[in-house]
């Protein structure tokens, strides 16, 4: 018989500093509730306005002097909000840990691209990534989940209204994945079995200034896994509402942070 051998939490595009707070704090107590020994981070954990390619499109670009104290307060806050993530992760003793890079963490590497001698700007050196425990992946790169048959990668490859049809058909293995902001599965059977394509929902704010009152289908989620012994899972993708989900008939709400 099959056996759990391990739970995976999921987060996806929290677009730090403009996350959406009742989501995300909802998300970090779901880690509390089911104490995962798994944590897998999709990506576009930074906003990264203050290096985005947008912000300058229509303006001249003003010298560092005046950039670089933009790009360090936000930076500031990324880091405050991933520490919001490691405290909970460390309080439950989840060790192992995930993070496939965003394109808009990747906006970063852009900046460091144009300004060579500033490394440290790199999105894993800004943010500590490393250091937080993270194994990581750069931006598009897809990796295999603790050895099962679950891949993962922050998603972007295919942007069709069905993207998970297309991502599975494409891939043919059982992967998650972020970037769309929307929840949307979709199964196909290969001749070499069973296969899964999972987009996770995005912690974010769903008003964004770039979409201009736009309606989106963007949701709220976090995803909770249980891997079995044979490498097979149970993938739930848990709604968040009002920053509210539930667990084991059980209510989770997320707070306000001060
Ligand atoms: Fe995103």
């Amino acid at each position: 018989m099959k056996k759990i051998k391990s739970r995976g939490v999921i987060f996806g595009d929290m677009h730090f500093p403009l996350h959406d707070e009742g989501a995300f704090s909802c998300a970090l107590k779901v880690i509390e509730t089911v104490k995962p020994n798994v944590f897998i981070n999709l990506g576009d954990f930074a906003e990264g306005e203050m290096v985005s390619h947008w912000r300058w499109s229509r303006r001249k670009r003003p010298p560092l002097e005046y950039q670089l104290p933009l790009i360090d307060k936000e930076a500031d806050e990324v880091n405050m909000h991933m520490d919001r993530i490691d405290y909970v992760l460390d309080q439950v003793g989840c060790k192992k840990r995930y993070l496939a890079m965003g394109n808009h963490d990747n906006w970063y590497n852009a900046f460091v691209e144009e300004n060579p001698y500033l490394e440290q700007y790199k999105p894993e050196n800004l943010f500590k990534i490393k250091e937080r425990g993270y194994k990581w992946y750069p931006y598009g790169e897809i990796f295999k989940v603790e050895g099962t048959k679950l891949y993962a990668y922050h998603g972007g490859h295919y942007n069709s209204i069905n993207h998970s049809r297309t991502t599975v058909q494409n891939l043919g293995c059982n992967i998650i994945y972020g970037h769309t902001h929307d929840c949307q599965r979709s199964v196909v059977q290969h001749i070499s079995g069973v296969h899964v394509a999972q987009s996770m929902g995005c912690l974010c704010k769903i008003k964004k200034d770039f979409l201009k009152g736009r309606k989106v289908n963007w949701t709220h989620n976090v995803g909770v896994v249980d891997f079995f012994d044979d490498g097979w899972f149970n993938l739930i993708t848990l709604d968040i509402h009002d920053g509210m989900t539930t667990w084991n008939n059980e209510i989770i709400k997320g707070e306000q942070w001060a």
